[in-house]
C-alpha cells in the first residue's frame, strides 16, 4: 500500500478544484479516476466553450432539500475568485446573456488550468483506475487496478448519474451507503421534455421554431426560449423548468410574456378591426409558429368577430399554454442529477460527513443542484475549493 495524504475520487470539476487547492497547502493528493481523460464533462458543456461560472450565481440558484446548505461554501468561493483564476491563466472569455461566461476558445483552456494547477502543487493523477474497494481502517484504504493506497481524507467527487456514456456512475451514492450516510433519490435535471405520439404529431410541423416565453413548473419560473424538437421540448426554458417538474403535472408557457393578451387583442379589435389572427400573431412571433397555433387551437377569425369571450378562449390557449409531458429524456440526455447524498450529513462549512471523519462529498453527487446557466460548475468549484481547504 502507498501512502498519501489525501485520495480524491472524481478527476472532473470538483475533484481537480480540491485536489489543486490541498496540493497548494502542501498536502500530498492523488486523484483516480475510471475515465481515460480528466474533466470529461467540462470538455462536452457549454457546446464546446464551458459556460465555466455565472457573474450573478448566488444561493437562489441552487436546489437542494435544504436550501441553506450551499451559502457558505459559495460565499467563500464566489464567481469572481474562479474569474480571476481564469484571467491569471489568460483565458479570454466573453458574457454571452444573463451573467453566463463562455470560453472564447475551447472548454479545454479550463481543463487545462486545472491540469496546470495541479502539477504546480504536486497533485498526481490516474485515469483508467477503476476502484475495486474502499475501506477504512484507522486510514481510508482504497484498492484498484491490482494496487492499494492509503490515506486520512477521503474526497468523493465521482459526480452525478447524467450521460452514462462519459462515465457517469452511481459510484459516490455506493459509497455514502457503505459508511452509513443517507442518499436522496435521484433524477435528471436540466433535461428536455417528451411528449406522447399524439402531442408530437400535433406539434410537428414546428420542430425547430424557437419562442421567448415565460416557462413554470411547480416554484420554477423562468423567462428563456422554448424550443420545439422532433423529440418534444427543449430550449433552456425546458431545461431550468425540468428541475422542477414532477411527473404528472402540465407545464405552463406564456407565449406573450411581454404583453396582456387579452388587452392587446381588444386593443386592436379597436384600432384595427379587419386584421385576422394568423398574419397578426406572426408579428408577435415568427409566420410558422402563428400558422400553427391559429390551425390548431384558435382559428384564423377578423378580429372584429371576436367577442370578449372568444377573446378569453384565445388567450387561454397562450397566455399561458399548458401542456403535460409524457416524462424527460432521463439521464441520457440530462446536464445534471437532483438528489445525491443528504446535506443533513455533511458540514457546510467543508462537506466532510458528520459521522465518518475524514469523509468528504462535493460537486454535483451532494443534493445542491445548479440552475443552467454556469452555477453548476460554480458548485463545483465551491464545494471543492471548501473541502480542498480543510482535507
Ligand atoms: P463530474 O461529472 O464533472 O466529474 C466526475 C468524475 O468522476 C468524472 O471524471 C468521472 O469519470 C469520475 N467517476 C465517476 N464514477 C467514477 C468511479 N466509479 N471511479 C472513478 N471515477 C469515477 N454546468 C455548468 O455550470 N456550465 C455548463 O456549461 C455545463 N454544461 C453541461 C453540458 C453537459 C452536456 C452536461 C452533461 C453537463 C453540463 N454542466 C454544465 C453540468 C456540469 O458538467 C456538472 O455539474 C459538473 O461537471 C459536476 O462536476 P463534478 O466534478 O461534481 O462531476
Amino acid at each position: 500500500m502507498q501512502h498519501v495524504d489525501v485520495i480524491v475520487i472524481g478527476a472532473g470539476a470538483a475533484g481537480l478544484m480540491c485536489a489543486l487547492t490541498a496540493g497548494q497547502r502542501g498536502r500530498r493528493v492523488l486523484v483516480l479516476d475510471h475515465a481515460n481523460k480528466v474533466g470529461k464533462k467540462i470538455l462536452m458543456s457549454g457546446g464546446g466553450r464551458c459556460n465555466f461560472t455565472n457573474m450573478y450565481s448566488t444561493p437562489a440558484n441552487f436546489l437542494s432539500r435544504n436550501p441553506h446548505f450551499c451559502k457558505s461554501a459559495l460565499s467563500r468561493y464566489t464567481p469572481w475568485d474562479f474569474i480571476a483564476l481564469v484571467e491569471s491563466h489568460g483565458i479570454p472569455y466573453h458574457e454571452k446573456k444573463l451573467g453566463q461566461l463562455f470560453c472564447d476558445n475551447k472548454s479545454r483552456d479550463i481543463v487545462q488550468l486545472l491540469l496546470d494547477e495541479c502539477a504546480a502543487a504536486g497533485v498526481e493523477i490516474r485515469t483508467h483506475t477503476s476502484i475495486s474497494a474502499v475501506e477504512y481502517r484507522d486510514r481510508f484504504e482504497v484498492s484498484a487496478a491490482g494496487q492499494g493506497w492509503r490515506a486520512e481524507s477521503l474526497v468523493v467527487a465521482s459526480g452525478g448519474l447524467s450521460i452514462p456514456k462519459m462515465g457517469a456512475s452511481g459510484f459516490g451514492y455506493e459509497l455514502a451507503r457503505q459508511f452509513g450516510l443517507k442518499v436522496l433519490p435521484t433524477r435528471a435535471g436540466l433535461v428536455p421534455f417528451t411528449l406522447d405520439e399524439r402531442k408530437l404529431r400535433d406539434l410537428a410541423n414546428l420542430a425547430g421554431i424557437s419562442v421567448d416565453v415565460q416557462a413554470s413548473a411547480g416554484e420554477g419560473h423562468f423567462r428563456e426560449n422554448l424550443l420545439f424538437t422532433h423529440r418534444g421540448l427543449s430550449g433552456p426554458a425546458v431545461l431550468q423548468v425540468s428541475s422542477y417538474w414532477q411527473p404528472g403535472e402540465p407545464v405552463s408557457f406564456d407565449l406573450f410574456p411581454e404583453r396582456d393578451l387579452s388587452a392587446w387583442l381588444k386593443q386592436l379589435r379597436r384600432e384595427r378591426p379587419r386584421i385576422q389572427l394568423k398574419p397578426l400573431l406572426a408579428e408577435a412571433f415568427s409566420r410558422r409558429m402563428a400558422e400553427l397555433w391559429c390551425d390548431r387551437y384558435l382559428g384564423n377569425p377578423i378580429l372584429a368577430d371576436l367577442s370578449n369571450q372568444a377573446i378569453e378562449g384565445i388567450v387561454s390557449q397562450c397566455q399561458p399554454w399548458r401542456i403535460t409531458p409524457s416524462g424527460t429524456e432521463g439521464y441520457r440526455t440530462a446536464e445534471v442529477t437532483l438528489g445525491g447524498v443528504d446535506t443533513d450529513e455533511l458540514s457546510s462549512q467543508t462537506m466532510e460527513a458528520r459521522r465518518v471523519k475524514g469523509l468528504y462529498f462535493i460537486g454535483e453527487v451532494v443534493d445542491v443542484t445548479g440552475h443552467l446557466g454556469g452555477h453548476n460548475f460554480q458548485w463545483a468549484w465551491a464545494s471543492g475549493r471548501a473541502a480542498g481547504e480543510v482535507v
